[in-house]
């Protein structure tokens, strides 16, 4: 099995000292920043925006994995490919015309993303696999960061590697909230390559350490 992808989570950054924590991300074996948008609507939270997304954008050297927690995506998408979005991730709940929205995406040069809430079956993908280049499954309700990771997500991300080997996809499996060391090895093993972490690396003692952990977290 190959090394995981890591996307630590901006949202648990300390924003006092942004420039040091991008510092400590650039050093680390982190592969992209994740880089939380909550519009106060389609999730209970308000995060930040583009003003961000630009001094993201000129301090980290990793991709950015953009995840709108929106309810409109669409009118937004060029100013996230603009701003420097390398994955936009939208959510199914949020997107009547998923299909084109994806493939504008695409067509603004990102990656695109679809995002899962937990209640969310991975079986609605079916049809518009080929627009996807990762899939993120929520194992929590988004909205907020530090909370409790919920164990079905394990099944689900299974059953979302076997729909996506059933049909010829090579879309990546992502994993977003609560994702830590006690639940790592578990979803590499059911299929995840890409995982988020927000507290379990901002609030360790040693970040670095903690990213470099979950990347060679043992599957065995
Ligand atoms: C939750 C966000 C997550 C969050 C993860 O709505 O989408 O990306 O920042 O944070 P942790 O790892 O603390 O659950
Ligand atoms: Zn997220």
């Amino acid at each position: 099995m190959s090394l995981p992808a890591i996307a630590p989570s901006l949202l648990a950054a300390n924003f006092a000292h942004l420039d040091r924590e991008m510092d400590m991300i650039n050093r680390s074996e982190a592969d992209y920043l994740h880089f939380d948008v909550m519009d106060g609507e389609f999730v209970p939270n308000i995060s930040f925006g583009f003003p961000l997304l630009e001094v993201a954008h000129n301090l980290c050297k990793k991709p950015l994995d953009v995840h709108l927690m929106i309810t409109q995506p669409d009118r937004y998408l060029a100013d996230f490919a603009k701003g420097g979005a390398a994955v936009i991730q939208v959510h199914y709940e949020a997107c009547p015309h998923l299909h084109r929205t994806l493939a504008h995406i695409r067509e603004l040069g990102c990656e695109a993303g679809v995002a899962l809430n937990p209640h969310t079956p991975v079986e609605l993908l079916k049809d518009v696999l080929a627009e996807i280049d990762v899939v993120l499954i929520m194992s929590v309700n988004p909205g907020f960061g530090g909370q409790s990771f919920i164990p079905h997500t394990i099944r689900k991300v299974a059953q979302l590697k076997q729909l996506l080997l059933a049909n010829g996809s090579s879309a990546r499996i992502e994993v977003d909230g609560g994702v830590s060391l006690a639940n790592a090895a578990d979803l590499l093993r059911a299929g995840a390559d890409t995982l988020v972490a927000g507290s379990s690396v901002f609030k360790a003692a040693d970040p670095e350490a903690a990213i470099r952990e979950l990347k060679h977290v043992s599957t065995t």
